[in-house]
């Protein structure tokens, strides 16, 4: 056992669910599910995730039960995996169990793309992208996608009506229902990167006057509609964890909160909803998040904050094991093994979060805990593993 990271391999109560340690798979959109159906191939690649000891895997995102779910979000993606329909619920109750034979443990992540869906694509081309208040974003945020999808997305569009909030909030919680009865252990939610929960807290993206608008608390209802409907559908002990990220696709820049005060309006009606786990977003889990607070607090990372504030269980993630964020790895080729793991455990060992994501590491290799566990070396990340399923 390597005597750094022997604190990782404390298993973690969340529930009713027992995790042999604290590493956990980050989501990741792998695009390799013809007509949104997992094959083989997927299987065993999660399969391989839970041989390698991951203590738990959150897959990648999932389109829910909702006809505007999923587009090609401008970037070529038409693979994407859907949580509904015969088909699609047999390839899934597979996967689960490929994952359980290997001792492992995995959550599917329920996604709805709102307002980053790219207009008349996805399995229900002829549908309306859902936006709540019709705004895909600002113009000229810093942000990784092509122009010409930008253009497009700017044109403004009708915003979400009552019946179709209700609409979506249901369907989270039907694919809840669906997902459970495929045998998985818990679910997670994508809240955050610009996506449709995360277009409902960006003042930006939601300026309606309604009950749906608002200050930071009245943004957040629709996040906390969905977590309670989600709780209701899936009962008390079900872990649920909430990914949510200051920054989105549209800017990487934005920011929901610009101090804790901000955070804790947000947080709190989603924790009281009935969330488990905080899943904070960042590019870089070695930063202060509100550095300007002073003492021991100035160091506290998202994670850091989302637990402190909540009492919740909270995760970091980004750029563990390697020298740079996704983004930069993407233009660069890949991404060196780097020695951070020393100041990943100084606030592990802090207690400011209890669970670890780790997303391209376990893209290239699926037995990145295990060798965290025997303390051997991690191998270059390079952006070959983003086109395999090895
Ligand atoms: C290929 C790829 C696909 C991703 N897809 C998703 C996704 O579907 N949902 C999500 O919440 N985050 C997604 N992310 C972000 C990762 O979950 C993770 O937060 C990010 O890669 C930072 O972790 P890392 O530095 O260890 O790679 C993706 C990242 C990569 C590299």
């Amino acid at each position: 056992m390597d005597s750094l990271l022997a604190p990782l391999f404390e298993p973690l109560r969340i529930g009713s669910l027992q995790l042999k340690n604290r590493i956990v798979m980050s989501p990741m959109t792998r695009n390799f599910s013809p007509a949104g159906v997992p094959g083989e191939r997927v299987a065993g690649y999660y399969r391989r995730r839970a041989e390698g000891e991951t203590g738990l895997i959150i897959t990648e995102a999932v389109g829910i039960d909702h006809p505007a779910a999923l587009g090609e979000a401008g970037i070529g993606e038409s693979d994407l995996p859907h949580l509904y329909g015969e088909s699609a619920l047999a390839a899934w109750r597979h996967v689960v169990q490929q994952v359980h034979e290997a001792g492992g443990v995995v959550f599917p992540q329920l996604w709805h793309q709102g307002v980053m869906r790219h207009q008349g694509t996805g399995p229900y081309p002829e549908v309306a992208s859902m936006r709540p208040s019709g705004i895909w974003g600002p113009q000229g945020g810093l942000t990784s996608s092509p122009d010409s999808y930008v253009q497009s997305q700017l044109v403004p569009t009708q915003p979400m009506t009552e019946r179709d909030i209700a609409d979506v909030i249901q369907a989270y919680a039907r694919s809840a229902a669906h997902a459970r009865d495929c045998g998985f252990d818990g679910i997670a939610i994508h809240g955050g990167h610009g996506y449709l929960i995360d277009n409902f807290f960006w003042s930006v993206t939601n300026q309606r006057r309604d009950s749906w608008g608002g200050n930071h608390r009245e943004r957040s209802r629709f996040a906390a509609e969905v977590v309670r409907a989600i709780r209701s559908a899936v009962g008390p002990d079900m872990p649920i964890v909430f990914r949510f990220s200051q920054w989105k696709q549209q800017d990487f820049k934005a920011k929901l909160a610009y101090n804790p005060e901000e955070l804790e309006q947000i947080l709190t009606p989603i924790a009281d909803a009935g969330v488990s786990v905080f899943d904070a977003s960042v590019r870089f889990f070695d930063r202060s998040e509100f550095p300007d607070q002073g003492g021991e607090d100035g160091l506290l990372n998202l994670a850091g904050w989302a637990k402190k504030l909540t009492g919740c269980l909270s995760m970091t993630v980004g750029g563990i094991g390697l020298n740079n964020g996704m983004y930069d790895s993407n233009k660069q080729g890949g991404a060196q093994a780097s020695d951070n793991l020393p100041a990943l455990m100084k606030r592990f060992d802090r207690g400011e979060f209890d669970l670890v994501g780790v997303g391209r590491s376990l893209l290239q290799d699926p037995h990145w805990a295990r060798k965290a566990r025997l303390g051997l070396g991690f191998d270059t990340f390079s952006n070959e593993a983003l086109s395999v399923l090895n």
